[in-house]
C-alpha cells in the first residue's frame, strides 16, 4: 500500500528552483533514502511533505488524503512525524518531559507547547509510554536529563525518540546521522533497522553516508539540482551512471 504519494513537486525561492516536479512514493513499512549533494532540495523535499514550507506546484496524498490542509503542527495526528537536519528540541525541559509535550499535542490537536505542560504532573500512563520509547531506544537512563545537558548523539535519539512517541506510520528523518561519530552513527543505524523491521514505522531518511544508505534502504532516490535523476531498488540505483556521475568521487557500491 503507498502511504505517501508526492507528485510533481515544484518549489521556488525567489530566483532558484529548489525542486523541479519531483515524485517521492513511500509504501507502508518501506524503508527509503532520499540521497543527493548539498543543495540538491532533500530538505526542501520534506519541509514541503511536512506543511514548514507551501510547494508551488504539485500533489501529496498520505493515506488517500490531502495533508496541505492540516498545519505542520497537527501533521501527527495523520500519522507523520519527522526530525530535523538541526536538532529542533525545546528548551528547559527534561528528555522525558519533551516526549509528554509531544503525545499531548498530538491528542489534543497541536495547542500550545506551554498550555500543554501547565496541566501540571505527568501521568502514569505519559509516564509508561514515554520510557518505553526511550527504553526502546536504550535511553531510559536520561529520562529525567535536562536536554541542554546531551550531547549531539544523545540529542539526535531523543529527538528521535519524540517523533517515534506518538506512533507513526512515517518517520521522515533529516540526516539523523548528521554530526555523530562512527560507533553513534552504527548504533543510530541499527535502532533506525529495528524502528522499522520491529515498529513497521515506514522511514524516508536523507542521509548522505552512502554505506549507511546501502545498509538500510530498499528504494532510493536521487536528488540532483532539484531534480530527481533516479529512483528504484537500492543496488540498481547505485550502479546508475547519472547517480555515480553526481557522487563523484565518492565510492557507491
Ligand atoms: N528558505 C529558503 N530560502 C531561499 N533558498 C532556500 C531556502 N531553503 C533552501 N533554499 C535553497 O534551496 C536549495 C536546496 O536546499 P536544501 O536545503 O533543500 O538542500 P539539501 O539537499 O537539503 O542540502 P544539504 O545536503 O546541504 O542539507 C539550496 O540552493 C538552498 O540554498
Ligand atoms: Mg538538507
Amino acid at each position: 500500500m503507498t502511504l505517501l504519494n508526492a507528485v510533481h513537486i515544484t518549489k521556488r525561492f525567489d530566483g532558484l528552483t529548489a525542486l523541479k516536479a519531483v515524485d517521492l512514493q513511500v509504501k507502508a513499512g518501506e524503508f527509503a533514502a532520499v540521497i543527493g549533494p548539498n543543495g540538491a532540495g532533500k530538505s526542501t523535499l520534506f519541509n514541503c511533505l511536512t506543511g514548514q514550507i507551501t510547494p508551488d506546484e504539485g500533489s501529496i496524498r498520505y493515506q488517500d488524503e490531502d495533508p496541505r490542509g492540516v498545519s505542520s503542527a497537527q501533521r501527527s495526528l495523520l500519522g507523520i512525524s519527522r526530525t530535523f537536519q538541526r536538532i529542533q528540541l525545546f528548551g528547559g525541559m527534561t528528555v522525558r518531559d519533551q516526549l509528554v509535550v509531544a503525545t499531548r499535542a498530538h491528542k489534543q490537536h497541536g495547542a500550545l507547547w506551554n498550555d500543554l505542560l501547565r496541566g501540571g504532573r505527568v501521568t502514569r500512563a505519559e509516564r509508561t509510554q514515554t520510557d518505553a520509547t526511550l527504553d526502546m531506544l536504550g535511553i531510559g537512563s536520561i529520562a529525567d536529563s535536562p536536554v541542554e545537558s546531551l550531547t549531539l548523539g544523545m540529542a539526535r535519539l531523543v529527538e528521535l525518540a519524540r517523533a517515534l512517541v506518538t506512533k507513526p506510520d512515517l518517520l521522515l528523518l533529516d540526516e539523523p546521522s548528521s554530526g555523530l561519530d562512527r560507533r553513534e552513527t552504527e548504533h543510530m543505524a541499527g535502532i533506525l533497522r529495528l524502528v522499522c523491521s520491529e515498529e513497521s514505522v515506514a522511514v524516508a531518511l536523507i542521509e548522505h553516508d552512502v554505506q549507511m544508505v546501502g545498509d538500510l534502504a530498499e528504494t532510493v532516490w536521487v536528488l540532483d539540482y532539484g531534480q530527481l535523476i533516479a529512483h528504484g531498488p537500492t543496488h540498481e540505483v547505485f550502479e546508475d551512471e547519472k547517480v555515480r556521475a553526481a557522487y563523484l568521487g565518492i565510492q557507491l557500491r
